[in-house]
Order: C-alpha cells, then structure tokens, then sequence
C-alpha cells in the first residue's frame, strides 16, 4: 500500500481542477479499506470516486482515498432477471456498455454518464426518463463509525430526484463497496418517452428499438449537448432543476407562458434551470477560465485553468441573478468541497 504526500487532484476530479491533496492512497480491496481507516496517522480522511460530481474549492487537508474497488459478478439468475453485483470503483458507462453487450436491459437510458458506480446511489442518477432506483436492488457499504459492512435495500436508500439517505441523514457517515442491480434479460421495458429520444430514433428510421439503438440515441444526445469531460472539465448538470408549488408555478406562469415544465405531481412542478439560467445570459459566458456551456446553461465549465473559488463565484453569481429575475432559488446539485 503506497501512500503519496502531496498529490495534485487534476485528474482525479471531472472538473479538472488543481488542488493538493496532503496524502493520497488507492483502495483496491475491502481488508485494505479496513486497514486505512484504521491508521491512526491520518485522522482526517476524504472519500474519492469517479471524482464526476464534486467541486474542490481548496487544498484537501486529509488522506484522499481513491476507492477503485472492481468487480462484476451475476449473484442471481432467473429465466427473466438477472441481479448483477458491481463493485463500487467500476466505472458507470463502462457497466452499461457491459450490459448491453450482454443483452441485459435497464441501463441503456443511463449511457455516458460520467462517474463511479458506488456513487451512483448517493445522488440517484438519473437521465431521460429513468433513474437508478429503477433498477436498484441493494448496497453494501462500510459504516465509518464501526467498520462493519451494512446492507441497505432500496427503502434504505431514501430515494429522490437526485437524492438519497447518503446525501442526509448518512452524508458522511458510509462509504459505499458494491451496488447490485435488477436488469432483464428478455422482455426489456424500454422508455422512449422522453422527447429526444423519440426524435433521435425517428432521425435514425428505428421503428422497434432495441435496448442497444436506445443507449446510441442517449449518446448521440448527450454528446451533442454536454461537454466530454476529458475535453472540457465540467461535472454535468450543476445545480438541480427546481421543485416549485403549484401556487408558485401559476404565478410564474403567467408572467413566462413559454416556459419549458413538468408536471411532478398535482402540487409540483418542475422548471428547467438551464430555461433559468439561459434566460439571465448566462447560456456561453465565460468569466476567465469559469463559464457556463454554450450548448447546456445547466452545466458549467472550466476552460482551463480555473479555480474551484472561481466556478464557485460563477455559480453564486448565477443563482443570485436566477432569484432576483424569477424569484425561484435554484440549489447545486454537486458536492462542494470547501
Ligand atoms: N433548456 C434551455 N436552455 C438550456 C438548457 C435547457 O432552455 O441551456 C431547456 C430545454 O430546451 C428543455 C429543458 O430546458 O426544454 C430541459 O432540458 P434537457 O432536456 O437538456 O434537460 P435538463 O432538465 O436540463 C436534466 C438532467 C440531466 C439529464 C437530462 C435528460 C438535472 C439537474 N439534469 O437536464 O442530467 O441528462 O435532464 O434527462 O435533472 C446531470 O445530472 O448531470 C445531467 C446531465
């Protein structure tokens, strides 16, 4: 086990931001996750995954460790289903391409997000139309406190739009080794209704999709709004679409009839941030190296060389102008590390 004093972080966050972690070590099994936890050296740790949806605003004073524990197994199998065991360091879009080779259905509207596997639960990812807890079955994950692997089901998990127990009351508390998953092996329940999606198989004459025509669609949508990661650092959408009150979204309707919606439920409703944000100006601007995605005003990016501070500051800025110009707060939906 090798552990770096003063480790840059560029690469290891999708934002490409360049902050020091004072030490850095790899997890490659659970008898070692154990081991590190326990060194009594480091008292202050910090819980790294695909590092795809945190902003680092500072100098990580703490021993980082990178958990890339791998592994995928099938633990059940029936004539329809299999549940399929991942390990919490496997990368996501590298699971779904897994899937699909397989012909395993469930994952293929969750193409090409970028991210680990166990962080998955935390924030319930989700893209057209169908989000994790949709195919979740369990977890395990290693309380902090005891050491001891605990299982959660899917109740547990407390899920909701880009939410869960471990955003919660268990921020902090867990970290999570494995995920297992419910996919089908016939009969898929393939979800077309998202709009784009539709209209990428139509552009593409796919009249019976198949779970794989279903993921190339996502890609091809997801590539011709959002920016690759490994070209340009961002971290996905940055803050979350609001939730607003059916008193609230009267009211904003009447003034902005063009607004894009969707209905959450007979008392919510759900406004586009990007609509917001583009709305202000912010579609394309860019503030030295922090800006905000031509193509994606949800999403902001780092043109180079910008601090954390920095698309902080963007992001402030941002919400700021949201709340004065349609009095609606729109709340980040990546972790801030400050
Ligand atoms: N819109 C604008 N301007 C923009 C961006 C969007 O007017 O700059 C409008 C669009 O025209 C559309 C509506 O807003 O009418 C919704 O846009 P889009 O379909 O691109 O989806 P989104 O609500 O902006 C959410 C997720 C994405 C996910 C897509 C597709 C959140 C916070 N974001 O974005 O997730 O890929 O739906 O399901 O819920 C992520 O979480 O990192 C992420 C990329």
């Amino acid at each position: 086990m090798e552990i770096k004093e003063n480790t840059s972080l560029k690469d290891y966050n999708t934002f490409g931001i360049d902050v020091k972690a004072h030490s850095f070590v790899e997890i490659n099994g659970l008898a070692q996750l154990q081991r590190v936890l326990e060194l009594q050296a480091y008292p202050n740790k910090f819980i790294l995954s695909g590092g795809s949806n945190i902003l680092l605003t500072q100098d990580v004073d703490a021993l980082v460790m990178h958990i890339n524990l791998k592994g995928i197994s099938v633990v059940e199998e029936t004539e329809n289903e299999v549940q399929v065991k991942v390990m919490a360091g496997e990368n996501w879009h590298e699971l779904v391409l897994w899937s699909l080779d397989k012909g395993y259905g469930g994952l293929e509207n969750l193409s090409l997000i970028p991210g680990n596997v166990g962080t998955a639960p935390i924030q319930n990812i989700g893209a057209y139309g169908v989000e994790l807890k949709d195919v979740f079955v369990s977890c395990a994950a290693m309380e902090l406190a005891t050491m001891e692997l605990i299982a959660f089901d899917h109740e547990a998990c407390k899920f909701g739009y880009r939410d869960s127990y471990f955003k919660n009351e268990g921020k902090g508390k867990f970290i999570i080794t494995s995920v297992t998953l419910r996919l089908t092996k016939k009969d898929h329940q393939l979800n077309t209704g998202y709009g784009a999606i539709e209209g990428e198989l139509k552009q593409k004459g796919v009249v019976y999709p198949s779970i794989r025509d279903i993921s190339d669609a996502v890609i091809s949508i997801r590539q011709s709004k959002l920016p690759d990661p490994k070209k340009l650092g961002n971290s996905g959408s940055f803050f979350k679409n609001p939730v607003i009150s059916k008193n609230t979204f009267e009211k904003f309707q009447k003034k902005h009839p063009e607004a894009p919606f969707y209905k959450v439920d007979k008392n919510q409703y759900k406004i586009p941030a990007g609509w917001l944000i583009e709305q202000c100006g912010f579609k394309g601007a860019r503030f030295g190296d922090a800006g905000v995605h031509e193509k994606q005003a949800l999403v902001l990016v780092n043109h180079g060389n910008a601090s954390g501070q920095e698309i902080l500051e963007l992001a402030k800025k941002i919400q700021s102008e949201v709340s004065n110009k349609f009095k609606i707060n729109i709340s980040p939906e990546v972790n801030i590390i400050k």
